[in-house]
């Protein structure tokens, strides 16, 4: 008997437990078939976004792309689609400078920007000055500028400095910034100078703006693959241990606040329902992919180009989200 003494069907005969059941769950399981159906189901959602164009040399990337890379802590993969396909990783790329601020600064990093969701744009300005110059979190742009201004502060060559971070992370030197794209945002990049010169008048920039904005521009052209983005991510779900060689980038408790941080703000003003639909910390970028953990388990990256409003790939989040609804593992 179900709640309020009605009979219930069983579980295996109830119409959503079909994702699920037709899938073995199990702590080793290979992840290769669950995403050979996605990869050929989610095509479905093509169309339903669009390829960012803001930045204009990104919106000549070929919209109809899917790659899909997983990968565990134990060295296991998956991949489907166009996963060695490069993509401009955009926004993905706070992640990686907040962690290597985080490692320089500590916990003093939390006196310049904040931990809470803003519940808006990812390029809002008007927050900003309500809250006198201290960006709600690391992930809004604002924020990424924060960040960026203390690598510039802390590194002589803060470019070569994230460039080397994440080629360490992902185990491939070949990764590298895309100089067309960083300079296509720099030419239309108004909102993001508006943003450095407005956190600069509040004392909250400390490097020269435009240093700040040529580094935080670079960043976000950096161009990876999903299976070089699944990689970079796994020590994020190793509790701050690179799996490849044990280094330990982050401490355990910089990891879990590092993750929390990307549960409630990596999707800007979509960040509940990516929770809600997903389960798992992630981050998105406008160039389409989106990266995610389960902390003592795997890394996911997918990329498809088209975006929604919010900027989050449509096609990448409803992979993600079969993905956890049939491999039956999320973070709750
Ligand atoms: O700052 C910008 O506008 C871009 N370089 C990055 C924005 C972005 O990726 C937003 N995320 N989905």
């Amino acid at each position: 008997m179900g709640a309020g003494g009605k009979k219930m069907k069983p579980l295996l005969r109830q119409k959503n437990y079909r994702n699920i059941c037709a899938y073995k769950i199990e702590s080793n399981m290979d992840y290769q078939d669950i995403v050979n159906d996605i990869y050929r189901e989610v095509q479905a959602y093509f169309g339903q976004g669009k390829v960012a164009s803001y930045i204009p040399a990104l919106a000549r990337v070929r919209p109809d792309q899917l790659g899909i890379s997983v990968e565990t802590i134990n060295g296991r993969s998956a991949l489907a689609g166009q996963a060695d396909t490069r993509f401009s990783i955009q926004s993905i790329s706070k992640a990686f400078t907040l962690a290597m601020a985080f490692a320089l600064e500590g916990d003093n990093l939390w006196r310049r920007v904040g931990v809470e969701p803003s519940g808006n744009p990812f390029n809002s300005l008007v927050q900003l000055e309500f809250e006198s110059g201290k960006p709600r979190n690391p992930f809004i742009n604002a924020g990424a500028l924060v960040v960026t201004d203390v690598l510039c502060s802390r590194y002589a060559d803060p470019k070569g400095e994230i460039l080397r971070f994440i080629r360490q992370l992902s185990g491939t030197d070949t990764i590298d910034f895309d100089e067309e794209v960083a300079q296509s945002e720099k030419e239309h990049g108004f909102r993001n100078q508006a943003l450095a010169w407005f956190l600069k008048s509040c004392n909250n920039i400390h490097s020269d703006v435009d240093t700040v904005l040529d580094v935080y521009f670079h960043q976000c052209s950096i161009a990876m693959n999903c299976r070089e983005m699944s990689r970079a991510f796994l020590f994020l779900a190793n509790h701050g241990v690179l799996p490849a060689t044990g280094e330990q980038l982050l401490t355990h408790s910089q990891a879990k606040r590092l993750n929390a941080i990307l549960l409630t703000c990596g999707f800007y003003d979509q960040a509940g329902e990516f929770a809600f639909r997903v389960g798992m910390p992630g981050k998105s970028g406008v160039g389409g992919g989106v990266a995610a953990i389960i902390p003592g388990e795997l890394a996911v990256a997918v990329w498809s180009p088209e975006v929604n409003e919010q900027g989050n790939s449509v096609v990448g989040i409803q992979a993600l989200e079969w993905f956890t609804t049939r491999s039956g593992r999320s973070i709750f």
